[in-house]
């Protein structure tokens, strides 16, 4: 069984790449970190191409010959034409976004071509790879004038092998970054996010043996608290070995032996401490064979539902979370960082969180390893956002591969519980198609972990009395349901609150998955006035007063932890380009309403307990 689910994975991801015709990328290699590896971040020389004259002619052909920025080529004589040239051009840095680093790209959306030469001294016996933690949105990859692949999706990593090509002197590796918006893309053309382009997070040159450990799952079966289930896949010539799984701190060492195929399946007992919020305890893994030998720090615990009730190693919680779009803490753009990391879930630590919402897209790694080392809950989403097309078959398999990269990227990581592979979806029988394959393919590649979605519900009203009503199909597939409402903001009065009341058709949990209003840092006044600091605190008091009254929820992520990016805010003078329904401002200032959702995290922390 767990072996046709790692096939179709894998056939998944390279169907993918197939079906849209491109070079594949490698098999994403499990933790890159703890490898023997070199990084490629810094300063790249860049060319903004507007007009794609690097990769097209007049016509609109792709160019092949010298003229194709790819090939980097310097005129051989004084009266050779060549009308580019990197060593001349501008520098942006690597890992970030093009948009805050010139005031000229902020709101470019085009085509910018990086490039980055290296020497490189590769060791006999091994091979090299490249690893991209995400590249927005479009990546054409070149190595060496030659092309290597390319990669949809601006929030997932990929890597190429460069083993064969590799050279000690003068590499050069040059990338085509496409970021302009498409219908038929995910996300489609309208986010209430800032479309940043580029290189958005660390480059790594990767050294492995011949054959290595590509990739490993050691989680606790779903349910227990006991039983580890879990497998491993190598890659290589070598692929029959033995495999040798230790937790020096458990005294527990097991030995497996792989098959034709590289793959091994096993499970077994142990007893070790559950890795939760209050105690994130983290074990050091060691997985050797004849070959290769990788350390992990993994966290073990159990997450799965009952009822109305979402149980962390058997008990009964409730979710305190925020949202948060990646975007850096203390500068703008996008954020890749582990201070960034630190900052941002030092703050939703601060609210009193157990739990975030990292939205709409995968964040970089060094969120989830920081989520994990610091015992907060994760909700991932791929960005299937809004209006996107959903009878197209291009866009389920994007879609499909973005989940399945995120799901290969962080299937170890503790701290991540639920996977969301929705927002805002308007309800029809193409879209509950659409939704219900990414469910299943969750569900299918990763049984351990819940897989939920941020659906919008249905409302009557009764006099003054509102009466909210989840019924959206698609939830009968979910194991939670999150649900998105601006009431007081989008909809109605802040003081409707006080008389709405929930039904939901489905014995699930509900996690409140959005709920805010915009303020602007020092903008103070009456709480009947927009804007200001006062309504937004108005606007919090109720709302949490209004969710203590819902039976079945269990938690909440109110929309959002600080003010974002967002080309679709545009009053001068408050908005200026940013949502600001932040509790904290772009510039790290935290507003009255950051207090009130303090004062309820902290009180349901002691009072509400687990279960509330
Ligand atoms: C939506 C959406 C968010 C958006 C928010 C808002 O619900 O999911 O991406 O930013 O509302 O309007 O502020």
């Amino acid at each position: 069984m767990a072996n046709l689910l790692r096939c179709l994975t894998v056939a998944i991801t390279l169907l993918v790449a197939a079906g849209q015709g491109r070079a594949q990328v490698a098999p994403l290699i499990q933790n890159i970190d703890a490898r023997s590896t070199i990084s490629l971040d810094g300063q790249w020389q860049a060319i903004v191409d507007p007009y794609d004259v690097g990769a097209f002619d007049y016509r609109g052909q792709p160019l092949k010959n010298n003229g194709a920025f790819y090939k980097n080529y310097k005129p051989q004589t004084k009266s050779e034409l060549v009308e580019y040239d990197f060593d001349a051009s501008g520098r942006l840095n690597v890992p970030g976004d093009w948009n805050t680093q010139r005031e000229s790209l902020l709101f470019y959306e085009g085509s910018v071509w990086y490039k980055r030469s290296f020497d490189y001294g590769k060791s006999p016996k091994k091979r090299v790879f490249l690893h991209f933690g995400a590249v927005n949105y479009m990546a054409s990859v070149y190595f060496n004038g030659e092309e290597l692949g390319q990669h949809e999706g601006g929030f997932t990593p990929f890597d190429f092998e460069i083993t064969d090509r590799v050279r000690p002197e003068d590499n050069f590796v040059v990338l085509r970054v496409n970021d302009v918006r498409a219908k038929e893309n995910v996300p489609t053309v309208n986010t209430d996010w800032w479309n940043y382009g580029g290189i958005t997070r660390p480059v790594t040159l990767v050294e492995v043996p011949e054959t290595f450990i590509q990739d490993y799952s050691i989680q606790f079966e779903k349910g227990s608290t006991r039983q580890i289930r879990g497998w491993l896949q190598l890659n290589g010539p070598q692929l029959r070995q033995s495999v040798t799984i230790r937790i020096p701190e458990a005294a527990l060492s097991k030995t497996f032996q792989t098959d034709a195929a590289g793959r091994v399946e096993f499970s077994f007992i142990v007893d070790l401490t559950l890795w939760s919020p209050e105690d994130p305890k983290l074990y050091s893994v060691e997985i050797s064979t004849a070959t290769d030998h990788v350390v992990d720090r993994i966290g073990f615990r159990s997450i799965s539902v009952q009822g109305t009730d979402v149980l962390l190693n058997g008990k009964s919680l409730f979710l305190r979370g925020i949202s948060i779009h990646e975007e850096a803490p203390t500068r703008s753009g996008r954020a890749w960082s582990q201070d960034d990391a630190r900052t941002l879930l030092g703050w939703a630590k601060e609210l009193g969180c157990n739990f975030v919402r990292l939205a709409h897209y995968p964040h970089n790694e060094a969120m989830l390893r920081m989520a994990d080392q610091m015992g907060v809950l994760v909700w991932e989403e791929v960005p299937v956002y809004w209006t996107i097309q959903w009878e197209n078959p291009d866009t389920l398999r994007n879609a499909r591969n973005q989940l399945a990269e995120l799901i290969a990227r962080d299937h170890n990581r503790a701290a991540l519980i639920i996977y969301s592979v929705a927002n805002e979806t308007p309800i029809s029988e193409a879209r509950n198609r659409f939704l219900s394959q990414l469910i299943q393919q969750a569900h299918f590649s990763d049984p351990t972990r819940l897989v939920s979605a941020a659906l919008q519900a249905d409302e009557s009203k009764d006099g003054n009395r509102l009466s909210i009503h989840i019924n959206d199909p698609i939830a009968n597939e979910l194991d939670v349901m999150g649900n998105n409402e601006y009431i007081g903001w989008y909809t109605h009065r802040v003081a409707d609150l006080d008389f709405t009341d929930w039904n939901s058709k489905y014995d699930k949990p509900l996690i409140m998955s959005e709920f805010g209003a915009d303020a602007l840092f020092g903008d103070h006044g009456d709480s009947q006035s927009r804007w200001t600091e006062e309504y937004q605190e108005s606007l919090y008091v109720h709302q949490v007063a209004m969710l203590k009254r819902i039976p079945f929820l269990r938690g909440a992520t109110p929309w959002v932890l600080k003010d974002f990016r967002s080309p679709r805010r545009t009053l001068p003078g408050i908005e200026d380009y940013f949502n600001r329904k932040g509790l904290v401002s772009d510039h790290g200032e935290k507003k009255k309403a950051f207090f009130v959702l303090q004062k309820f995290y902290r009180e349901s922390q002691f009072q509400l307990g687990t279960k509330r």
